[in-house]
Formats: C-alpha cells, structure tokens, sequence
C-alpha cells in the first residue's frame, strides 16, 4: 500500500513534471528553477520581463530591427552590437540581404548570445517591496557570459552559445565578434509568406503572418520566420524548448515539404 501510494505520487510529479510552464524549467532561474543557474529570488519571470521599467533602448535609431523600446517589457539589457553576421546560401529564395534578428529574437539572444550575463537584470525583484526581500548579492558578481568560453567544443555549455564566436577551425578561420555570429545557424528574420512559398516551391504556404500551420504551433512575428518559429521559451516539454514534437522531424516538415 506504502509502496503504490508512493508510486501514485511520483506518477504524479513525473506528470507535473511533462506540464506546460516556466516554473521548474530551465528557464526558471528562481529557487523553483531546474536550471544550472540558481538565484535567491522566488520570481521566476522576472529574469526575462518585468511589470515596470522594461527596457527602452533605442540605440539603433530604429533601423538594425534589433530594438526592444519596452516590446514585452523586457528586463534584460540588449546585445551591445548592432548586427549579426547570418547564415547564406546560394540557394535561399528569401530576398532580405543578411535580414537580422527581430526584437523577438534579440531578447533570446540577451542571453543566448553567450555574452550577457543571466543575474544581469534591469529591475530587481523584489526591488519595491515584492516577495523576497532583496538581497542583490546574486545579482552582482559576474557581469558576462557564463555558458562558458566561446568555443564551439565545449560538450556542454557551447551548444547554448547561439551566437558563438569561432576561434578555431569549426569554420575555417573565420574569426567574429564574441556574441555576433548567426552564420551557422538556421535563418532567421526574414520574411516567410505565401510568395516565399511559391518561389521555393517546397515550403508550406503560412496559414497568416502569425503562423505557419492552422494549430498555431509555428508562429510567426509580423510575417518573419524568427527563434520562437520553432521553440517556445515558456515551455519545455517536448525538450530543447520545442513549439512542437520533433520525432520524425515534425516540426521541420511543418513548413519544408520534403
Ligand atoms: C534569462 C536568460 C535566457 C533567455 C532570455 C533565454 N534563455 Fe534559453 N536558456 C537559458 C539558460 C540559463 C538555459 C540553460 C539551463 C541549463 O542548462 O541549466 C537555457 C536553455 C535553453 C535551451 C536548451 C533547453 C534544454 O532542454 O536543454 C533552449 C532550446 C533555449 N534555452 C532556447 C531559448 C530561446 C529560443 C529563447 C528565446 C525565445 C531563450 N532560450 C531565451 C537562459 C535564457
Ligand atoms: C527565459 C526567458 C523568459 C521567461 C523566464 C519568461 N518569458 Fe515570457 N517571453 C519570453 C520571450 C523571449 C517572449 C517572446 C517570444 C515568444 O513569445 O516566444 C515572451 C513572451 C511572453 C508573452 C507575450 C507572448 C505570449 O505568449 O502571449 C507573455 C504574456 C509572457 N511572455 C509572459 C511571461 C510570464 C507571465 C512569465 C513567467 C511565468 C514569463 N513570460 C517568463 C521569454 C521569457
Ligand atoms: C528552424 C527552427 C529553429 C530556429 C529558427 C531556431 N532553433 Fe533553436 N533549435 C531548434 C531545434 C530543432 C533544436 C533541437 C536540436 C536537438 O534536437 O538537439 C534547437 C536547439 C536549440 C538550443 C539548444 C542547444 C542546441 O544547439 O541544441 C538552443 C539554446 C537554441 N536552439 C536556441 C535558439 C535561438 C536563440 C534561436 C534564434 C537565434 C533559435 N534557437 C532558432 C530549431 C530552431
Ligand atoms: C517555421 C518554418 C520552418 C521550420 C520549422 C524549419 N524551417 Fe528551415 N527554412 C524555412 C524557410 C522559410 C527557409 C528559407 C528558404 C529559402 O529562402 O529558400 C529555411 C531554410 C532552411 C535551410 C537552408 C536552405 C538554403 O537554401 O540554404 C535548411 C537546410 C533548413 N531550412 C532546414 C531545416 C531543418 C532541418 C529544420 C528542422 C530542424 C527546419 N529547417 C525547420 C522554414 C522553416
């Protein structure tokens, strides 16, 4: 009897554990948090929003589409460069020259860029009277990357550089800018829509321009195919933050048709 109800309640867990959320995900950076980064806070959202002050930084003068100008009241600092270096191919049927990463994506990379720091934020919480009395000691200390070097071999943190520098032969000898490289990455920010469809002849044709399949599982921002296309950052349940399962490719079929 001991032993069934135990196993009811870790069936329990393991079924809370599949549900859809931020607490207890990896990217709940709180004391709940399952995440190799842990700070003394009881607020999970507050590492990427926040109610007040969200960031305003307009320091593109609009063009590079990287500012944020309090788009989801982010409570993160931007990337400090004004643009990627992205992925190319003489294949591609997009038209966009090197398009860049919509606000959407930037707020990714504002930590997946492997420069910016998780404890860096903009309002604290618990900064005006909030729960968890602050104590800004996890907040200061380390103010830069912390998935590791930026080295593509590291086995565990270099995989969530997304925007590693190469300092070695993983692509020839292309050296850029710690933070800014996208080139080996799948594109981004550019525009996918019926046209796009028609031109490459094997892509889904977008049900509208915020989403490719009619369940709207693959979205997409003011038309552009960007990060959160394929992943949603407040649900880990199909692994790696998926929009959907990817078993069979899934989620790639979604919009290549091959
Ligand atoms: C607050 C900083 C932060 C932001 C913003 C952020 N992430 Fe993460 N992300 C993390 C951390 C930290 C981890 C790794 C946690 C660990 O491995 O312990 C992670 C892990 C991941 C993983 C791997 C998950 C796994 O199952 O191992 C994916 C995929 C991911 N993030 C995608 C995204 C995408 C896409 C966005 C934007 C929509 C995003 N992240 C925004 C901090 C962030
Ligand atoms: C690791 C970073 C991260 C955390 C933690 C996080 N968010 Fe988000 N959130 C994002 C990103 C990135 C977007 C925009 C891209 C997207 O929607 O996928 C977003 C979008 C949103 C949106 C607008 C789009 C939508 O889905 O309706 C809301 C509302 C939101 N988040 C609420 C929350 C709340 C509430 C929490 C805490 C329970 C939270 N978020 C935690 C990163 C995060
Ligand atoms: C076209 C779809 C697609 C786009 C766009 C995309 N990702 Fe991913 N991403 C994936 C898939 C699929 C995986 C899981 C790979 C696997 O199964 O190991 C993944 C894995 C990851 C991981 C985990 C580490 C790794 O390399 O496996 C991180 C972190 C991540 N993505 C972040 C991002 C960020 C940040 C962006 C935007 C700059 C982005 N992704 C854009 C499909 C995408
Ligand atoms: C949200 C829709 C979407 C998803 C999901 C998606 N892709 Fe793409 N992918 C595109 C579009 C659109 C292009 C640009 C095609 C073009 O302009 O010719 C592209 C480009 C590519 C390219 C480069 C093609 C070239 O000509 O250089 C490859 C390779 C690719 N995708 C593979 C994948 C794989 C593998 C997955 C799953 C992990 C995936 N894609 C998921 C929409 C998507």
């Amino acid at each position: 009897m001991k032993r069934l109800s135990s196993s009811i309640v870790l069936l329990m867990l393991l079924v809370g554990a599949g549900h859809a959320g931020v607490l207890g995900s990896k990217h709940d950076l709180s004391l709940s948090g399952s995440s190799q980064f842990q700070y003394d806070t009881v607020q999970a959202c507050v590492f990427c929003h926040t109610p007040h002050e969200g960031n305003v930084d307009d320091k593109y003068g609009g063009s590079g589409g990287l500012n944020l100008r309090g788009y989801l009241i982010w409570n993160r600092n931007t990337p400090g460069y004004s643009s990627f270096d992205m992925y190319d191919s003489e294949s591609l049927d997009y038209t966009e020259v090197s398009p860049q990463p919509g606000p959407v994506s930037v707020m990714c990379l504002s930590c997946h860029d492997g420069a910016g720091a998780m404890n860096v934020l903009l309002n604290l919480p618990g900064s005006a009277g909030g729960p968890g009395a602050l104590d800004p000691a996890p907040f200061s200390g380390v103010t830069t990357n912390q998935f590791g070097d930026f080295s593509l071999d590291d086995p565990f943190v270099g995989p969530l550089n997304i925007g590693e520098a190469v300092a070695d032969g993983d692509l020839g000898s292309a050296i850029v800018s710690p933070g800014t490289n996208l080139t080996n990455d799948h594109p981004i920010g550019f525009v996918y829509n019926a046209a796009l469809a028609t031109a490459d002849g094997e892509l889904a044709t977008p049900v509208s321009d915020k989403q490719v399949d009619a369940a709207g599982l693959v979205r997409l921002f003011e038309g552009k195919l960007e990060c959160s296309s394929c992943h949603e950052p407040h649900n880990n349940q199909y692994g790696a933050f998926l929009a959907m399962d990817n078993t069979d490719s899934a989620l790639c079929r979604v919009c290549h048709l091959k």
